[in-house]
Parts: structure tokens; sequence; C-alpha cells
């Protein structure tokens, strides 16, 4: 047999829900040498550009979050080839001016995370591999996805940063508060070690928040619930339309 191998341009972490096109989506099991990804590969052509659609959770959203495979679905779409990774998770908001329904498009990530395996390196075949890392999200993407916010009218907040708890529990209110006052903005259980895998990767990553909950709540109103699970899934639901149409804006400009 010698079938050519599936390739890609963009890499989505995301599932069918994100893909608006009447385009036929290729589907494609993928294997790595570090098992296997979340789900099958739903590859589709938006124009020119081939997309490559992986949901992080699996299908019915079974796997946890600390315990998604990540390297395998990084490394899935290393082998597909995708020149830029778009990132969309749900998050919860640290500050008032982050309200739910919006984006964060993010400049900065705090890893808050444990136990994961977190990198393609654990041990140094050929010599030490340390990436940088002070910048964790591509800039030219990141100035994409605003362009294309800005396009289709969604508020996306341009930075902030993102702290990534384990999960999967949400934060204690002192935790949330703590986060707060570190400075951060939105928290998140998946962009760690999905970031840093697609640093090691070498390939360009965003990762854009879709706030769908102010956390543990605001001390400026405290007739803000804490986060339920139900709330998450129900408001990142109901803005489903604006990641997909964020995402239809941005591909053409990526694909150009
Ligand atoms: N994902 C969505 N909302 C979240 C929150 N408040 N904490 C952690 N992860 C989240």
């Amino acid at each position: 047999m010698n079938e050519t191998p599936p390739r890609a341009d963009i890499g989505v972490f995301g599932g069918s829900g994100f893909y608006s096109l009447t385009a036929e989506a290729e589907t494609v099991e993928m294997r790595t040498e570090w098992g296997p990804p979340s789900a099958p590969v739903a590859i589709a052509a938006f124009g020119t550009a081939r997309v490559a659609f992986l949901p992080r959770h699996g299908a019915g959203h079974r796997h946890p979050p600390h315990r998604v495979n990540y390297r395998a679905n990084v490394d899935a779409m290393r082998q597909l080839g995708v020149r830029a990774l778009i990132s969309p998770f749900a998050a919860g908001s640290l500050r008032p001016e982050i309200r739910p329904g919006e984006f964060v498009v993010c400049d900065q990530l705090v890893d808050r995370t444990w136990g994961r395996e977190s990198t393609f390196h654990d041990e140094f075949h050929d010599g030490p591999v340390h990436v940088p890392f002070a910048e964790p999200y591509d800039p030219r993407l990141r100035r994409i996805m605003l362009d294309a916010a800005a396009e289709v009218g969604a508020v996306a907040h341009d930075g902030g940063t993102v702290v990534v708890v384990n999960g999967p529990r949400f934060s204690t209110r002192a935790e949330s508060r703590w986060h707060r006052d570190s400075g951060w903005h939105v928290v998140n259980m998946t962009q760690s070690p999905e970031a840093p895998l697609a640093m090691e990767a070498g390939i360009p990553f965003v990762g854009i928040a879709l706030v769908t909950d102010y956390d543990a709540g605001l001390d400026e109103d405290p007739g803000i619930e804490p986060v339920s699970q139900d709330a998450v899934f129900a408001v990142f639901e109901a803005n489903l339309h604006k990641v997909r149409e964020l995402l239809d804006a941005a591909i053409p400009r990526l694909a150009r």
C-alpha cells in the first residue's frame, strides 16, 4: 500500500460544533507514538485551506482535562503538517470587565497544573531540549484572531493571562482571589500542556478564551453565583456560533 498521508494547513482543537461549512469532512484515525489522540481528526476544506478539527475532550466529552492525551493531540497535528494551531477554550473570568460571552485573545499563560505529560522530551536522546516559552502565543496569529473578531463584531480583549488549573474541580474563592490579585485575567484547565507542546512541536499556537463564567464569583458583586459545570456548558453552547464566526473569518486570513 502506498497511501498519501493526510495533510492539513490549519489545526483547530475543537469538534464538529466548530465547522459551519457545507464542505464534507474527511475523518482520519491518526496514530502517534504517544498513543491515540482524543478522537479521529476531521479534515475539511475552507476555500483553498485544509483545516483539521480535533475535539480535545473526545467524543461525548469523555476525557477530563487532567487526562487528555495532549501529546498525541499535538503530535497528530504535527504529522498533518499544520502551520497554525487555533485553540478555542472555555474560561472563567477573574475580572468584572471581562464578561461571559466575550473572547480574550491571550498573550500570557501561568501553568498551575501538575502530574500531566507535558513534554515530548522525557529523555534527552540528542542533547538537552529547553524550548523558549516567554511568548507562549504567536503574535501574528493573535493579530489575525483580533482582526477576525473585529470583522465579525465580536468583543475580543487584546491580551490577557490565562492561569491553567489542574481541575477537574473549579477553584475555591481564595484561589480565585489569589489568581486575580496576581494580575491574571482568565482561568481554564487545558491550555497547558497544549501550548507548551505546540511550542515544542514548532507549531505557531493561539489560545482564544471564550468566557463562560466569573469563576468563584466577584467580590464587587456578591449576587454572582460561583461557577457550575452546567453554567459553563450552557454558556459555551449559547456562544458557540461566535466561535464559528470567528473561525470563518480567521481561516481565510490565515490561509493567505
Ligand atoms: N473553564 C470554564 N470556566 C472555568 C473556570 N471557572 N475555571 C476553570 N476552568 C474553566
